[in-house]
């Protein structure tokens, strides 16, 4: 709800409020972001100057020092020292600009942008506030927009040149947060290619901290996700604010603490190399960013997230819509592959339980490496005789839906679309350029180029039944140079623009296709990618152990449902640990599941497994997508423990992970949360089984006979028989699970007992709980 009085706005959400205020001379007060304020004379929280700081800047004979004022956006030149959201060259050469309150409107609904993803809710309200500078016609406008569901405001700046001059916009973030804290904690994901979203969590020093893309992508290195809080804030405890922004490309986020304990929040396109020249009568709108707060810890600002982006972000159509578990070659096949290949893989697949058949990369032109073909989306008959048509119908024939990999966005020198069109792909004229993965990228920011994309992704899915896109991108940018703008600090951002008409016409042609976007796993993980995606491959490391960090850390900002989650083979392809297939099903199982390994190769045994770990996940796939997730703070460090809980709070799921074994390790409890107190739950163990190869010689007190642990008997023994893990049952009110339940002793070298819990090394178990009905 948005309302203003006496030149006061406030802004309330479910449990926050929003507040700022009018100055007398047109400068906007921020007062107040936290939990909900009943209006009331709000001048206790009016910043009070009355004392003076010598050496400062008084704006004006008698006024105020804007330098220690929490602002709603600032403007550069007239006694703000701190960071400025805005660097504008105005037409006098000078760059300072005043920017003050004009007028404001409040709209219902939200406020859409043509170029650029925006949140969507019909139960949305809009406030424009207009500002306009003292000197030159420029006009500005801060809008919120407020999602009182899930206590999310979103805010984005626009500048109007109505000078008869044009303008260089050297900078221009599309929120300022002011706030005051005594020990500011960020907390952001770093990372890079298969190990992304690791938390990292620094206490803020007097001065800046700045988290900033310069690839072109939102990046693997630095998420434009950012939590500020007080030092002592836990998952559950503590006053935690969120910011994300709605967008793909550069972005910067900004955290500056002054001395006088005033903290400045920015988010926005990244001012690397960007200049955008806004003729006499042009518009610039920066993309949408996302702030939220909780007084309820990390955990509550993720739910709000969470929910924002099922409810907002994901096309109606995706809305909390189940999906699919699927299948995907690329980890099975690479690019050697044909027909047969795929559908003795397919086949298979099938009869395990998976839904959709994906092709990966290799399908297309002369793509027999990575050297080539990308451009070239005609299918290679060499190995798919049928075609992606006749490929696409067998597969449907089976009864298995049908996706299809691309990469749109990108060339190899050897293709015929860049020996045709070289002037199609992002280069500087006269200087060689460098390459990511043999590829160049194309120039989004060219309209044919756009419609090249637009023209060849839609042939294809017009073709024939297909149900699903990978959408990838596989490098950084380099050489970023385009002929289609007229300064090249707009090329970056233009190809952003130019991607985001790529997706809105394909998407809305197409709205029943679901997109999954990819860029080397997770390197463009972002709120303008799932506006048109509704899921993204999260990384190229399906490692079930380093999944943990990179899932556990994408879920500080977005939920499950987007997270796409692979069970792969072991020892893992790219960090050669062996770990349990129940573990990699486990940790998979927390996100949008599916398989990526050689299924023909799995024994008997193992495939009875990944049968029930997929029947198991239908079961509960709403529960495991969309459920309310919650992690814990650590009790030890190589335990780690995910939750999620139904929305009626009768099914929880709580997975229990282990990293290294310690011996004789202590007790473990499992406290559950966010369950009722007073219903009684039924919680038992997720049945699952374990290879007996993990015992070694220990097998003696395991199995009937006795076997050498190399031997051959053993090894044939594998495929016939599986050890039943240790099941534990309880029959609890919901205040002894959320104290935790005790569980079983894990094994400690004493021999093997049917009641031990034997985790090992990266083992783990799901502990299921559903509420008695009450007679
Ligand atoms: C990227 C993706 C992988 C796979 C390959 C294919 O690395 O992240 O999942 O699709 O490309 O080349």
């Amino acid at each position: 709800m948005i309302e203003v009085r006496q030149k006061v706005f406030r802004i309330s959400t479910k449990s926050t409020s929003y507040l700022f205020r009018i100055l007398p001379t047109g400068h906007l007060e921020n007062l107040h972001y936290g939990r909900l304020l009943a209006w009331q004379d709000f001048q206790g929280l009016y910043m009070k100057q009355n004392a003076g700081v010598g050496s400062s800047v008084l704006y004006e004979e008698g006024g105020y020092t804007l330098d220690l004022l929490p602002l709603e956006y600032s403007f550069n030149g007239k006694g703000d020292f701190r960071e400025m959201p805005l660097e504008i060259k105005m037409p006098d050469g000078s760059y300072v600009c005043d920017f003050q309150y004009e007028s404001h409107e409040i709209l219902e609904g939200t406020l859409p942008m043509e170029e650029m993803p925006t949140a969507k809710g019909e139960e949305a309200e809009t406030l424009v506030v207009h500002l306009s500078d003292r000197l030159f016609l420029l006009k500005m406008m801060l809008i919120y927009t407020v999602f009182p569901d899930c206590d999310v405001i979103t805010r984005r700046a626009v500048i109007e040149n109505r000078s008869d001059q044009p303008v260089e916009i050297l900078k221009f973030m599309s929120m300022q947060l002011d706030l005051l804290m005594d020990h500011p904690e960020v907390l952001t994901l770093s990372g890079g290619w298969i190990r992304e979203a690791k938390k990292e969590r620094h206490r803020l020093p007097v001065g800046s901290f700045l988290q900033e893309s310069r690839t072109g992508g939102s990046s693997n290195r630095h998420n434009p996700g950012l939590l500020l809080m007080e030092k002592n804030a836990t998952e559950d405890f503590g006053k935690v604010y969120g910011f994300n922004l709605l967008y793909s490309g550069n972005h910067r986020s900004v955290v500056e603490k002054t001395s006088h304990g005033l903290v400045r929040v920015h988010q926005g396109v990244s001012p690397h190399n960007f200049c955008w020249m806004l003729e006499s009568g042009e518009t610039f709108r920066t993309p949408e960013a996302v702030m939220t707060v909780s007084m309820e810890g990390m955990n509550g600002v993720s739910h709000h997230f969470h929910d924002f982006i099922n409810r907002h972000i994901i096309s109606r159509e995706f809305q909390y819509k189940e999906r699919p578990v699927l299948m995907n070659n690329w980890e099975a096949t690479f690019f050697d592959f044909n027909e047969r290949k795929i559908l003795s893989l397919a086949r298979e697949a099938k009869k395990l339980g998976v839904e959709l058949f994906v092709l990966d990369d290799g399908w297309f032109g002369e793509r027999n490496s990575d050297k080539a073909g990308l451009g070239d989306y005609w299918e290679n008959r060499k190995k798919l005789p049928s075609g992606i048509k006749g490929l696409a119908e067998k597969i449907n024939a089976m009864g298995l839906r049908f996706g299809l990999w691309f990469e749109p966005e990108m060339v190899n020198e050897d293709s015929d679309l860049y020996r045709n069109h070289p002037e199609y792909a992002l280069r500087v004229p006269g200087r060689t350029p460098s390459k990511g993965r043999n590829q160049l990228v194309l120039d989004l920011n060219r309209k044919e180029v756009q419609d090249y994309i637009i023209k060849e992704v839609s042939h294809l899915l017009e073709s024939c039944d297909i149900s699903y896109v990978k959408w990838d991108m596989n490098r950084h940018m380099s050489d970023v140079y385009s002929g289609a703008v007229n300064h090249q600090g707009m090329a970056f951002h233009g190809y952003i623009l130019g991607l985001y008409r790529v997706m809105k016409t394909l998407t809305e042609r197409f709205p029943k296709v679901l997109f999954e976007s990819c860029s080397s796993g997770g390197n463009r993980f972002d709120l303008g990618m799932l506006s048109y995606m509704p899921q993204v491959w999260a990384s190229d490391n399906t490692d079930p152990i380093s999944r943990l960090t990179i899932q556990e850390g994408l879920s500080y900002f977005y939920p499950l449902s987007t997270m796409e989650a692979h069970v792969s083979e072991s020892p893992h392809q790219q960090t050669l640990r062996k770990t349990p297939l129940e573990t990699r099903f486990h940790v998979a199982s927390f996100g949008v599941l599916g398989y990526e390994l050689e299924l023909t190769h799995l024994n008997l045994k193992e495939k009875e497994e990944v049968k029930k770990q997929i029947a198991w996940y239908k079961k509960y796939r709403s529960l495991m997508q969309f459920g309310r997730f919650y992690r814990f703070d650590r009790v030890r460090e190589n335990r780690v423990n995910f939750q999620v809980v139904s929305e009626d709070r009768k099914q929880t799921v709580q997975g229990f992970f282990q990293k290294m074994q310690e011996p004789s390790p202590p007790f473990d409890v499992m406290p559950f949360k966010g369950l009722t107190n007073e219903n009684t739950y039924v919680v038992r163990t997720r049945e699952a089984s374990m290879d007996i190869e993990a015992f070694g010689s220990l097998l003696k007190h395991v199995m009937p006979i006795k076997l050498s642990p190399g031997g051959l008997i053993l090894r044939n023994a594998r495929k016939f028989y599986r050890l039943p893990h240790n099941v534990e049952e309880y029959t609890v009110k919901g205040d002894l699970l959320s104290e935790g339940l005790r569980l079983h002793q894990q094994f400690m070298g004493t021999g093997y007992q049917k009641d031990t819990r034997m985790l090992g090394d990266f083992g783990s178990q799901l502990m299921v709980g559903e509420m008695k009905e009450e007679r």
